[in-house]
């Protein structure tokens, strides 16, 4: 006998679930599409323990008749396209009609729903794939579905869930996208009761602002591209840049979607602007004739494939580029980071002492206490006999050291010192500083979520973190170094960088945290030192670990060999 079997019917149904609901946003995802597709202006979605215990999503939208509301549930049925022939100019964002199959054959559901012109509405209910019961009941024109304990019939699944707060980041992320796709619609979330996001209907960038908030939102540039692909939207200037891509959002004829080609292109067109492995803020819509995408490439519909993918990134680079240059973003006081062509970058440990023996500005005063205080000269191991030049912009600290000319970028070098002890008073275990006045945060829910499931990890860095109330947080400890040098409004900034870490192993999160830490306490670039603090940074140069190096990767020193600068002023050949 051969050893090929026809699955059972229940099996079949689970597979098929697992390819469309993979943890509770997803089923919130669904949800909210099909109340988007059924025209509703209100959608209120309400979750419970991350939604693995309940999700409920209540619209106003056209409803469904009786015989509607249970052909729903099968797979493949769908209101939505007829046949193949519709899949190239799909216009709503459902059509496989799977997605109610697949949520209720990995749940239990309750769906309530009346259309126009119905006296009277229908309560479904479906547990396990199979319907339960069915009846009339009275209720508004719209929909109203409530989805019970998911996985409840396939442990595996069950067991992949993650924590409430996590799982619920998911959720809030998958609602700010439909959101910020969907400016008209009034949409909120609840969360164990709790309120926690809502976006009434507003114009573009109000509702931006609701979404990622206001801070971001009105300092974003418009852009405005119409021409055979229309890109519209909206973009946050570089310094506004994440270090996940999770704020870069690409709306494909209404639907958000993931696409890896377009945020390339988005970043290419930011130029130098925006430091390697950073993102832009960017909501941008992208609008293209229906037959010139395919929208049936994944079961999740997060992923479309472009007829012409090239002709869409090139539109995108086209559109940012232009509404960069057009905005003035010098006159907002931004900063532009151009990359460094950089001959090389080389360095010697000669052992010795910084001697500051020339100053090209009048600080006599500072210049005689230095030679005096044995303290700032002793131990100086690298630059033995460097002459301080100054400082150029404020950022870069010149010194001529025998034969060669060495440039510091104040920034990376105190960046890497900071790094480095940040790290060694971690492996001893931290010293933690109660701040005084404790520090209130307000974050969007995503982030509020995301900050609570570090907290514990945070508190083994020493900075104690506690829930405050709605998307609220207290700061009530951080490292005493940090404590020393940063202030409330530096805290609060290090606090929304972590947040931006994205999911990585617990060593990694660590040592983001301390980069963080590190880059908000070094030294600033635009920031004039005197000259012992020029000595100062040296001297902790030389006790620090890979000096030459960022703890990002950029380079703190760059040297020129006289020789190098004399073959380019052609004085050698
Ligand atoms: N909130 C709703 N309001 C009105 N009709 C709905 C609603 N939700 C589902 N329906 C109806 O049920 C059908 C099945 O929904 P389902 O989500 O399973 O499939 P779909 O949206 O057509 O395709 P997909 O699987 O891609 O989501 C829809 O085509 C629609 O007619
Ligand atoms: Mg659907």
């Amino acid at each position: 006998m051969g050893k090929i079997r026809i699955l059972d019917e229940d099996t079949v149904r689970k597979i098929a679930a697992g390819e469309v609901v993979e943890r509770p946003a997803s089923v919130v995802k669904e949800l909210v599409e099909n109340s988007i597709d059924a025209s509703a202006t209100k959608i209120s979605v309400s979750v419970l323990s991350g939604g693995k215990k309940e999700i409920v999503v209540v619209d106003n939208g056209i409803g469904m008749d009786s015989e509607d509301a249970i052909l729903a549930f099968e797979r493949h049925a769908t209101s939505k396209i007829r046949s193949a022939r519709d899949l190239f100019g799909i216009t709503t964002l459902g059509f496989r009609g799977e997605a109610l199959a697949s949520i209720g054959a990995v749940s239990k559901i309750d769906l309530t729903t009346r259309c126009e012109g119905c006296d009277v509405g229908v309560r479904v209910r479906v547990e396990a794939g199979k319907i339960v019961s069915s009846e009339r009941v009275g209720c508004p024109v719209g929909t109203s579905i409530r989805v019970r304990d998911l996985f409840f019939n396939t442990p595996a699944r069950r067991k992949y869930m993650k924590s409430d707060r996590t799982e619920f980041a998911h959720v809030a992320s998958v609602l700010m996208e439909r959101a910020l796709a969907y400016p008209k619609i009034n949409i909120s979330l609840v969360h164990n009761g709790r309120v926690v996001f809502s976006a009434p209907p507003a114009d573009d960038k109000v509702n931006i602002g609701y979404v990622l908030g206001m801070d971001v939102a009105k300092n974003m540039i418009e852009v405005s591209y119409i021409n055979d692909v229309e890109i519209t939207g909206f973009i946050a200037p570089p310094q506004f840049s994440r270090k996940s891509a999770d704020w870069s959002f690409f709306i494909v004829n209404g639907r958000p979607i993931k696409n890896s080609s377009l945020l390339n292109a988005l970043i290419e067109a930011y130029g130098g602007m925006i430091e390697k492995g950073r993102y832009p803020v960017a909501v941008l819509r992208i609008n293209v004739a229906p037959e010139s995408v395919d929208v049936n490439v994944h079961p999740t519909k997060i992923y479309v494939r472009f007829a012409d993918e090239r002709s869409v990134c090139r539109a995108i680079s086209n559109a940012v580029r232009e509404a960069l240059s057009n905005a003035d973003l010098r006159a907002k006081g931004e900063y532009i980071i151009k990359h460094l062509s950089v001959p090389q970058i080389t360095g010697k440990d000669v052992g010795g002492e910084v001697r500051v023996e020339h100053e090209t500005r009048p600080v006599m005063i500072e210049q005689k206490m230095l030679v005096e205080d044995k303290k700032v000269l002793d131990g100086a191991g690298m630059l033995s006999g460097a002459i301080y030049l100054g400082q150029l912009w404020n950022t870069y600290i010149l010194l001529q050291a025998g034969d060669e000319f060495v440039l510091i970028d104040q920034h990376a070098a105190h960046e890497r010192v900071r790094y480095e002890s940040l790290k060694e008073a971690y492996r001893r275990g931290y010293i933690a500083q109660q701040l005084i006045e404790p520090i209130i945060i307000t974050l969007r829910p995503n982030e509020f979520a995301i900050l609570l499931e570090y907290s514990d990890k945070l508190k083994e860095l020493g900075i104690s973190i506690e829930e405050f109330g709605k998307n609220t947080v207290k700061v009530s400890a951080v490292p005493t170094i940090v404590g020393r040098v940063c202030g409330k409004d530096e805290i609060r900034a290090i606090i929304e960088d972590i947040i931006r870490i994205g999911k990585v192993d617990v060593e990694t999160f660590a040592d983001e945290v301390l980069k963080i830490a590190a880059c908000h306490t070094a030294i600033r670039a635009g920031e004039k030192l005197d000259t012992a603090r020029v000595a100062a940074l040296v001297e902790e140069m030389n006790n620090t670990k890979n000096r030459f190096t960022c703890p990002h990767g950029r380079p703190a020193i760059i040297v020129f060999k006289k020789s190098e600068l004399e073959r380019m002023f052609r004085r050698r050949k």
